[in-house]
């Protein structure tokens, strides 16, 4: 199989309901798709639809009720908590809507904070860091603390951060929902270079149409279910 058919995401009939006191709440109703190594894809649907749900069953954050998972062909219900974790770390990376960083840290020191507890020796982490802030135009600003920064820097810091393990899958929830549109376009700008220059896999949701242009296929959710799916000229 060539290298960029490959599919780095498949779900089979995903299923998560959730429990509220006696009544069960379906949030996803037999979810069944395939992301293939290399895309740029976004999740739309209105608020509620199981967009975050769906995203978090991907990055193996949540354990579905119902049907399966597969990460380059794993079956992640068959990984023991240990090895899911590793799964994680070495293969995925997210970034969320509100940025997550540490306010007493410098740029760099918040994007070496996931490498900590790699065994890397310190000199190796500094290097990774530097080397994923340059990665998302952020060259200079490494000493900055995040009060310094726009808040479309220090979502480019996430975004550095989510990158220091090499993820092959970005999972990006509602990136760009506390930005403004020319702070949301630049992020999206960085995603779009980690997916064309850098073969990152992006799955993103979003509100805003505008900023799927980038996405070679739009999945709309509804419901829980994957209503409709368009493929675009990206
Ligand atoms: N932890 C939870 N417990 C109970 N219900 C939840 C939980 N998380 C999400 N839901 C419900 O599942 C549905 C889908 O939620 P979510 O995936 O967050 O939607 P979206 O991201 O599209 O806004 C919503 O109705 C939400 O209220
Ligand atoms: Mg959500």
């Amino acid at each position: 199989m060539a290298a960029q058919n490959q599919e780095v995401i498949v779900t089979n009939d995903l299923w998560k309901i959730y429990r509220l006191g006696k009544i069960d709440y379906p949030a996803l109703c037999g979810v069944s798709l395939k992301v293939r190594r290399g895309e740029f894809i976004a999740l739309v649907g209105p608020s509620g639809s199981g967009k975050s749900t769906l995203l978090n069953l991907f990055g193996a954050l949540d354990r579905p009720t119902k049907g399966q998972v597969l990460i380059d062909g794993v079956d992640i219900s068959r990984l023991s908590d240990d090895k899911l974790a590793e799964l994680r770390n070495k293969k995925l990376g997210f970034v969320f809507q509100t940025f997550n960083l540490l306010a007493y840290m410098s740029a760099a020191d918040n994007v070496e904070v996931p490498l900590i507890a790699s065994g890397k020796p310190s000199r190796a982490r500094k290097e990774k860091a530097l080397e994923a802030l340059a990665l998302v135009g952020l060259k200079g600003f490494e000493l900055n603390k995040p009060s310094e920064l726009s808040g479309g820097q220090q979502q480019r810091v996430a975004i550095a951060r989510a990158l220091t393990n090499d993820p092959k899958i970005i999972l990006a929830d509602e990136p760009t929902g506390n930005l403004d549109s020319k702070s949301a376009a630049e992020i999206i700008g960085v995603l779009n270079t980690l997916n064309k220059n850098n073969g990152v896999t992006v799955i993103m949701v979003t509100h805003n149409l505008q900023l799927t242009k980038y996405c070679h296929r739009v999945w709309w959710l509804k419901d829980g279910i994957l209503e409709k799916e368009v493929v675009q000229n990206a």
